[in-house]
């Protein structure tokens, strides 16, 4: 992969140098393509993807943002102007995009999509904010990779609709404006601290998409097993939504497994003893864990005694990427309790240290250790 280079604010510098292409599962190599991978597949950007909710009502959970986005959807029709500049941020296969789909299709203008890395330079920018008729949507995906020279364009093109653009160099440089459509920019970022202050600011609209209940993801497989033609039951689908890490997109990736398991050992009905040996087989625990949260939370607690310790040291000794460890491993650990961030370093929670299945006595600080 080329290396890109990244700015934003908050980044530790030695982490600059590396890689943060927007990563997609490998198709053909299963080590890299975990069944728990909240990452993207290759093809579920396909016209074929049956499973994204193209609508507000096909879209669960999320009561809170749909309900704020509705009524800005509705307001801005009613006066005849495009919605607000939408910011989506949280973890990956939360629904991010999907969001900013069903925002223009309920809006009954066209979506434009790009991301962040593949705006190089400003004329980029230029070019594509000056195509846009009134009311259309932008979607920048990964918005926090904009480079720098390129967020200061859309500035004013947020604000004012406009863009300065200045050509030439010393005396002989002219400023052209070019007045722009009011259209809506809708971003999407798994990492909302690297959005520089100025950038965030002009967002009117901004939402925290956070991890589902198991209830919803339930209600989410549900919906996808009638769009596949699949029978599965009440406590089929609470199985799969309970190992699914609070995340629609790995609850759609478990259904199809267990959905080929069903189709293979049975008689193709899931049921939630039929989803239980399927994911088991699979390597997602009960927690809905996978070998490498289990390597993180084991490694965490085994060699580092619980914790403190810091990302770089944890990523070097699980031989993964830091980034990977931070977006994709570590906000699910949070979110159950089994680690938490402190100012020195990541520790295990008591609970993170049971399910490790590594004796307390290590962690001098635990309750178990102070018992003997
Ligand atoms: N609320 C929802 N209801 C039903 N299905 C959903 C919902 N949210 C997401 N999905 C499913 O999960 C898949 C992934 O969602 P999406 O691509 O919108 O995630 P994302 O937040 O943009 O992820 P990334 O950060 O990787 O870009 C969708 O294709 C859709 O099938
Ligand atoms: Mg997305």
């Amino acid at each position: 992969m080329a290396r890109q280079k990244v700015v934003g604010e908050g980044i530790d510098p030695s982490e600059q140098k590396k890689p943060r292409g927007k990563r997609t599962r490998a198709a053909d190599a299963p080590e890299a393509a975990p069944v728990l991978d909240p990452l993207p597949d290759p093809t579920e950007d396909a016209p074929l993807n049956k499973l994204r909710p193209t609508s507000f009502d096909e879209y669960v959970g999320q009561q809170a943002v749909l309900a704020s986005l509705k009524i800005a959807v509705q307001a801005a029709k009613s006066r005849d102007e495009a919605v607000d500049h939408v910011l989506f941020n949280g973890p990956p296969g939360l629904g991010k995009t999907t969001l900013a789909h069903i925002i223009s299709k309920e809006f009954g203008s066209k979506l434009t999509q790009t991301s962040g890395p593949t705006l190089e330079r400003p004329l980029d920018m230029v070019g594509l904010l000056s195509n846009l008729e009134k009311g259309e949507v932008l979607f920048i995906d990964e918005i926090h990779r904009i480079p720098r020279a390129v967020e200061e364009y859309m500035y004013s093109a947020m604000e004012d609709f406009k863009v300065d653009f200045v050509t030439g160099k010393g005396t002989y440089s002219r400023t052209l404006t070019y007045r722009l459509q009011q259209f809506t920019l809708i971003g999407a970022t798994t990492r909302a601290g690297m959005l520089s202050g100025p950038l965030r600011d002009r967002f009117g609209l901004t939402y925290h998409l956070d991890f589902y209940s198991p209830e919803e993801l339930s209600r989410v497989v549900k919906r996808s097993a009638g769009i596949l033609d699949v029978q599965i039951d009440q406590v089929g689908s609470d199985e799969i939504a309970r190992r699914s890490r609070g995340t629609p997109r790995i609850a759609n990736r478990l259904l199809r497994r267990v959905r080929d398991y069903a189709q293979v050992t049975a008689d193709g009905v899931i049921t939630g003893g039929i989803a239980a040996e399927a994911l088991t087989s699979e390597g997602v625990d009960e927690l809905g864990l996978d070998r490498l949260d289990r390597l993180y939370l084991t490694t965490l607690a085994d060699q580092y005694g619980g914790g403190p310790a810091g990302l770089n040291a944890i990523a070097a000794t699980v031989n993964e990427d830091s980034q990977t460890l931070e977006d994709v491993v570590e906000p699910f650990l949070l979110k159950i309790g089994l680690i938490i961030r402190t100012p020195a370093g990541r520790k295990t929670t008591q609970s993170g240290m049971d399910h490790s299945g590594v004796p307390s006595l290590i962690n001098p600080g635990s309750h178990q250790a102070s018992l003997l």
